[in-house]
């Protein structure tokens, strides 16, 4: 089975840059090549969302330079509505978007109105998000509401992804074995795939090697595999 929506945390960017004896702001210029690589692949291979990880509400706590250097790669990322128009794909952003500076939050809106009409890939672009910040602005719109008791179905609708799939696969390169905040309820059922892989050497290769775990994990759900209801 092909994943519906696959979610990355883009991780490992500034090692593969230090492994090169590079500048960690190298790394992260050539995983912005990654990004709209595998966005072509996703494209390709028929998935109907991707969501990137690109900017942590823990990511603030980065030197200012690379802080300063990765808005740079946001705002030229931002710059490319045509390209990304063209390509069909639907773009939106999760996160709180009211602390980034005011030019890249606009761009952010624009980008996400101009492509609306796109039918192609939707791509979720995960900016200054943190799952704690999105549950606590979701309680606190609730409570502002009126309300003093709330379902899951309401919880659910507050979220930043109230209008997306949950990911069927969380996928996250350079090695590490955590998930730093990310979709913690989105992904509550998820299948989560690690791999050692770094981020900007992600190609087609790794993207077929996800796919392919991917269609090798039984989800159940809770309930019982198929055929093992007789157990
Ligand atoms: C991930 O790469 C990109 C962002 C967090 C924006 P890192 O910058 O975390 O790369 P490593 O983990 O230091 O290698
Ligand atoms: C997670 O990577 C955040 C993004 C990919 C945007 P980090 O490199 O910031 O995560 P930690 O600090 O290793 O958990
Ligand atoms: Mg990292």
């Amino acid at each position: 089975m092909t994943p519906s929506h696959i979610a990355f945390i883009m991780d490992g960017n500034g090692r593969w840059a230090e492994r090169r004896h590079m500048p960690r702001k190298y790394g992260h210029k050539m995983g912005t090549q990654t990004l709209e690589n595998v966005v072509d692949l996703a494209a390709k291979f028929g998935i109907k969302t991707v969501t990137f990880y690109a900017f942590s509400t823990e990511n603030w706590a980065r030197p200012q330079s690379e802080i300063d250097y990765l808005f740079g790669i946001f705002r030229k990322f931002l710059s490319e509505i045509d390209r990304y128009k063209q390509k069909n794909v639907k773009l939106r952003f999760i996160g709180n978007l009211s602390r980034l500076p005011e030019d890249v939050r606009d761009a952010c809106v624009e980008m996400t109105e101009r492509t609306k009409e796109n039918t192609g890939l939707n791509v979720v672009i995960a900016l200054n998000y943190g799952s704690w910040e999105e549950v606590t602005s979701a309680v606190n719109r609730l409570l502002q509401s009126g309300k003093t008791s709330v379902s899951e179905e309401e919880i659910k609708n507050a979220l930043y992804t109230h209008d997306l799939t949950f990911p069927d696969v969380v996928v996250r390169t350079g090695g590490e074995v955590r998930l730093s905040n990310f979709l913690l309820l989105q992904s509550a059922y998820a299948e989560l795939i690690f791999t050692d892989t770094l981020w900007p050497d992600f190609d087609e290769k790794a993207f077929v090697g996800v796919l392919d775990e991917y269609s090798s994990r039984v989800r159940k759900y809770g309930g019982l595999k198929k055929g093992d209801a007789k157990a």
